[in-house]
């Protein structure tokens, strides 16, 4: 008895209550029994084991890349606010866009498109500003484009976050010939006519490409093909579109991504076939050396009607089950590639995904606009940790789109800019880049909602390029805290921190007036003898370096 009161709450034990004794006990037995029958909130716990001495594949940093499409206020307000805004600009590019990105490491920017690709003609986005070519935007709410964000402007914003450029060029509406234009005035050192184009309009030094995209999605918005005809147009631009300089593919080769498939039934699986099939056979005048994936995390069918704010637990389970298809989806495509490139020279790029929600309400529908919650954080990092554990085949994906389109990193509105739960994601996942992939096994366990059940658990771990050891654990379970007790071999593990990532309800989101609902804290590891006991919140997404 003098146990059990010991542990009552101070203010009952030190009750000035003067009511008779029996009818005290009565009382404080009230209390009691309840705590002592009921079953106390079961503590989850799972035990990890990570294995540093062993290592395996290099996540390719380039799994962490973005995608910038000419659509509603992705290029436009987004990233370009032209020399004369109020806004803080560097040559027409926002200052505060840029801080934040160049803080993520963004490793390439995807652009122009996206559907927009294969309607953009390069000569209308060169030359002096006010004399450029202004044509429509059909894909996306037929607005006006100015053009004025154009090669120069798109070379000038990767420089200034420090990425490497991805171009898709136009092979659904453009020519062999026009491309390869854009590639010689972009690249060659030579004094060609357009080189001294180039020169005249700014920039003599050649840029670099890095990736080229061979189309998008050809078979519907980049020119409904069949999978043979892509095949043969694909094979004509993979022969003529070059980088025209020399010692540029020495150093760094350019990489050419054709278009491939966007779902897992036949008409995926034929398309991916045909591509790989005759990528076996190729001959020194055309070569692939990445195949495109796209897929979006919609949750029960297009068009995507899911509620990007305003959810509860439902939409939350039912979008993360569809988000983890993902990982069925690069089985099934990374078989077909192994059947014909067992040596896995060809990447998977999954070059589009992430969640596409209905558009929020009084938007232009065709701008793609919606919010990014927490939901959309633990999706990111269940994505990132499947790319991560396919990283032998996938070695580039590029998250849709970087600003104000679909599950953007950023948000814009005029001067205002708020970074979003999902930009967070890639921030705490920085160490992550060019690691190399160490074991961890787990017991997942359940979490259940419904009629939907999830792994509640999701982990990887990894050196990064200077031998340190992290750990990324997602707990999905928006209800259950969980107890981890990590066994670390291979390295005496002393000190293991980091940051999480949660928020009070699962769709909680980032706004301009309260920018810092899902921001990142502060989490520290017990550790004793090599083992780490970390206590992870509900819906929470967690980063640890394990130091000896
Ligand atoms: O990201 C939006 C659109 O989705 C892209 O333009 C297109 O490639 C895909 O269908």
């Amino acid at each position: 008895m003098i146990a059990i009161c010991a542990s009552l709450p101070s203010s009952l034990r030190r009750s000035t209550f003067t009511a008779s004794l029996p009818y005290r006990f009565l009382v404080t037995l009230a209390l009691i029994v309840p705590a002592l029958i009921a079953p106390a909130k079961s503590q989850v716990k799972i035990r990890l084991a990570v294995d540093a001495s062993k290592t395996g594949v290099k996540i390719d940093r380039n799994i962490f890349g973005q995608f910038a499409e000419h659509l509603g206020h992705g290029v436009y307000e987004g990233i370009w606010v032209g020399p004369d805004s109020n806004i803080p600009n560097t040559r027409g590019i926002r200052s505060d866009v840029v801080v934040a990105l160049t803080a993520i490491k963004v490793p390439n920017v995807r652009w122009p498109g996206g559907c927009f690709a294969d309607e953009y003609h390069w000569r209308n986005g060169i030359g002096p500003a006010n004399k450029r070519v202004v044509t429509l935007n059909p894909n996306w709410g037929g607005v006006v484009e100015p053009n004025t964000f154009g090669t120069h402007e798109f070379m000038d914003f990767v420089d200034q976050i420090g990425a490497e450029a991805y171009i898709s060029v136009n092979v659904g509406s453009g020519t062999p010939r026009e491309a390869a234009e854009w590639l010689e005035y972009m690249t060659t050192a030579q004094p060609t006519t357009l080189e001294k184009e180039r020169v005249a309009n700014g920039h003599p030094a050649p840029y670099k490409v890095a990736y080229l995209g061979l189309g998008n999605e050809s078979w519907d918005c980049g020119g409904n093909m069949t999978p043979d005809y892509y095949l043969d147009r694909m094979k004509i631009f993979t022969h003529f579109v070059r980088n025209f300089n020399p010692s540029q593919q020495d150093r760094h080769q350019m990489l050419k991504i054709a278009v491939g498939p966007a779902g897992d039934g036949p008409r995926w699986t034929e398309w991916t076939d045909t591509i790989m099939k005759a990528y076996q056979q190729h001959t020194w005048s055309w070569d692939i050396n990445g195949l495109s994936m796209h897929s979006y995390t919609v949750g029960r069918g297009w068009p995507p009607s899911y509620k990007s704010v305003g959810f509860g637990e439902t939409e939350y389970s039912e979008i993360l089950k569809s988000t983890l298809d993902m990982e069925g989806l690069i089985d099934k495509h990374s078989a077909i590639m192994d059947k014909y490139d067992p040596d896995k020279k060809v990447a998977l790029v999954v070059d589009e995904w992430g969640g596409w929600y209905a558009p929020l309400p009084g938007t232009n529908p065709g701008f793609l606009v919606q919010q990014n919650s927490l939901r959309d954080a633990i999706l990111a990092a269940l994505n990132l940790n499947i790319f991560a554990r396919h990283a032998d085949r996938v070695r580039g994906a590029n998250i849709a789109q970087m600003i104000n389109v679909l599950q953007a990193m950023i948000l814009t509105d005029k001067e205002r800019m708020v970074l979003t739960p999902t930009y967070y994601v890639y921030k705490m996942y920085v160490p992550f880049q060019d690691a190399t992939l160490v074991p961890v096994t787990f017991d997942a366990g359940t979490y259940t909602h419904a009629n939907i059940s999830l792994p509640r658990l999701d982990a990887i771990a990894a050196k990064d390029t200077n031998g340190k050891l992290w750990l990324e654990i997602t707990n999905l379970d928006p209800n259950q805290p969980v107890m981890i007790e990590a066994s670390v071999s291979g390295i005496a593990a002393k000190v293991a921190e980091g940051q999480t990532l949660t928020a009070p309800k699962v769709d909680s989101v980032n706004s301009f007036d309260a920018p810092n609902t899902v921001i990142p804290k502060t989490i520290t590891a017990k550790v004793q003898d090599g083992k780490l006991a970390l206590h992870l919140e509900p819906k929470s997404v967690t980063v640890i370096s394990v130091e000896q």
